[in-house]
């Protein structure tokens, strides 16, 4: 693929700016296209949850994509786009974070970012809208009920600075193009996730409990299959495999290799 350019469309208000890009990239809008908002009414957020998205308080933003390689590889792009969210706060705001598989970035344990990626019909073929919300400032969080704003944080909270949102918009956009310009290559998939395992302390090794549509069950973390989904070994050393469901970290309890500790 040769390359790949941003035209950002901004917004003051809009319901949500996944909606209004997939509503773009329906008619016809470049790869590239994103749209931007100051203030989401209806943020969306995973499992049909809302995203409290206050206006200034959160960088708001949804990228048109139109992926030339296999829909399998599709939800790689949730990776992507959390390891360039990741690399963006570490030079923007020098903020180191975790990913916390598949795609929620956290700063000391609580949640920084989360990232929504809808795949599409159009005209054009199918296309996938990346979204993804970063709480800039406190206020990100002020109306969340507390057992939420709890876990939940933002730049200025971790950073005791404003966060210079245009600057992180653009340290996002860019480490972004370069890591889907590097998935498109031959071995880009098998480079991406080797990437996501140096980066998330919940790839290997830790203590978590799995909530799925199903069924709630604790293990310890085993790795990720070769199409990202996450390795989980039970305490009587079955192996389950997790393709989507919530994946937070325990207390260790039982058996040594549990015996890992976390701050959520
Ligand atoms: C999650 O963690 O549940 C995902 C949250 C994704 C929120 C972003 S904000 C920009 C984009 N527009 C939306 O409506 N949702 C995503």
């Amino acid at each position: 693929m040769a390359d790949l350019h941003f035209h950002i469309l901004r917004r003051d208000e809009v319901t949500s700016t996944n909606t209004e890009a997939a509503a773009q990239a329906k008619r016809g809008a470049a790869e590239g296209t994103t749209v931007v908002a100051r203030e989401q009414t209806a943020g969306r957020g995973r499992h049909g949850r809302a995203w409290a998205s206050p206006a200034g308080a959160g960088l708001y933003f949804s990228i048109v994509l139109r992926p030339r390689f296999p829909v399998e590889t599709f939800p790689l792009l949730t990776f992507l786009a959390a390891l360039s969210v990741r690399e963006a706060l570490q030079q923007g705001a020098n903020l180191t974070t975790d990913i916390k598989w598949s795609n929620d970035v956290l700063a000391n344990g609580r949640k920084l970012c989360g990232i929504l990626a809808e795949t599409i019909e159009t005209g054009r073929g199918r296309s996938v809208v990346v979204g993804i919300g970063i709480n800039l400032t406190r206020a990100a969080n002020a109306n969340l009920p507390s057992e939420i704003a709890e876990r939940a944080t933002s730049i200025e909270a971790e950073t005791n600075r404003a966060p210079d949102t245009d600057a992180q918009l653009r340290l996002t956009l860019d480490a972004l193009k370069r890591r889907y310009l590097a998935l498109h290559e031959a071995n880009g998939a098998a480079q991406l996730l080797d990437e996501y395992a140096r980066s998330s302390s919940y790839v290997f090794g830790k203590a978590v409990r799995v909530v799925t549509g199903a069924e709630t069950f604790e293990g310890a973390t085993r790795g990720l299959a070769p199409d990202g989904a996450l390795r989980v070994e039970l305490p009587n050393g079955e192996l389950r495999i997790v393709y989507a469901g919530d994946v937070n970290a325990v207390r260790a309890v039982g058996k040594p290799e549990f015996s890992l500790t976390s701050n959520l």
